[in-house]
């Protein structure tokens, strides 16, 4: 019998709370640490783990039940440098790794929740972009996609005003290029619809610029 997986989880009535040790100390053997935040199926994590021995990848989901898929690939493939792994942004995002530890954060086609009355189930606003900003190592990248024009416009305001984080592309400038050989699952769907994809990259400075 196959098992229904939830096409969405209330954020606001889950806990879901990460293994932190298991995650930190996962950081802190790992040179190079890449995290989606956000990773549905894991497929992408699992894709830039298998081009990237060296690096440590990391996938969160507040969707248990979906990480599933992503873990069999893992154990199929016998890969020792990715963790798929359950966790609620709204709870626990700022406590998930030490300050200035990842290489990369990945933010894949959040979930738009375009109801206004859901509005406030979108993880991503001001303070988790202040905790991610925080998380990064200086140099690091946070790296955002979708194919929702509002959220991503918010996430350009949020971002932009940070004031240890940098476009890339130039203020208030979207990306062009892809921002990886590797695409999610999502990004595959948007493909094949001939969605268009807006993207930004940010650069944690190295001291804030007040
Ligand atoms: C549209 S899916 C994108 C999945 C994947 N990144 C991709 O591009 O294929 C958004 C994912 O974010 C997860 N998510 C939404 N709110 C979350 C939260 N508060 N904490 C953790 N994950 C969350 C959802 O469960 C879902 O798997």
């Amino acid at each position: 019998m196959t098992r229904r997986i939830r096409q969405h989880v209330n954020p606001l009535n889950a806990p879901c709370l990460a293994p932190r040790d298991r995650l930190k100390q996962a950081v802190r053997a790992s040179r190079e640490v890449e995290v989606e935040l956000g990773c549905g199926d894991g497929l992408f994590v699992v894709r830039r783990a298998l081009h990237q021995r060296g690096g440590q990848f990391i996938g969160l989901d507040i969707r248990t039940e979906v990480l599933e898929r992503g873990r069999r690939v893992v154990r199929r493939l016998g890969l020792t440098n990715v963790m798929l792994e359950a966790g609620n942004f709204m709870v626990d995002l700022a406590q998930l790794f030490p300050p200035d530890s990842v290489t990369r954060f990945w933010i894949n086609f959040p979930d738009p929740w375009f109801k206004r009355r859901h509005h406030n189930r979108r993880w991503l606003g001001a303070s988790a972009t202040d905790a991610l900003a925080r998380l990064l190592r200086p140099g690091g990248l946070l790296l955002y996609q979708s194919d929702v024009w509002e959220p991503t416009l918010a996430a350009l305001g949020l971002f932009e005003t940070h004031p240890l984080l940098r476009n890339t592309a130039g203020e208030f400038s979207f990306t062009r290029p892809r921002l990886a050989e590797e695409r999610t699952s999502r990004e595959l769907a948007c493909e094949r619809r001939g969605l268009r994809i807006w993207r930004l990259s940010f650069e944690r400075r190295e001291a804030p610029a007040w």
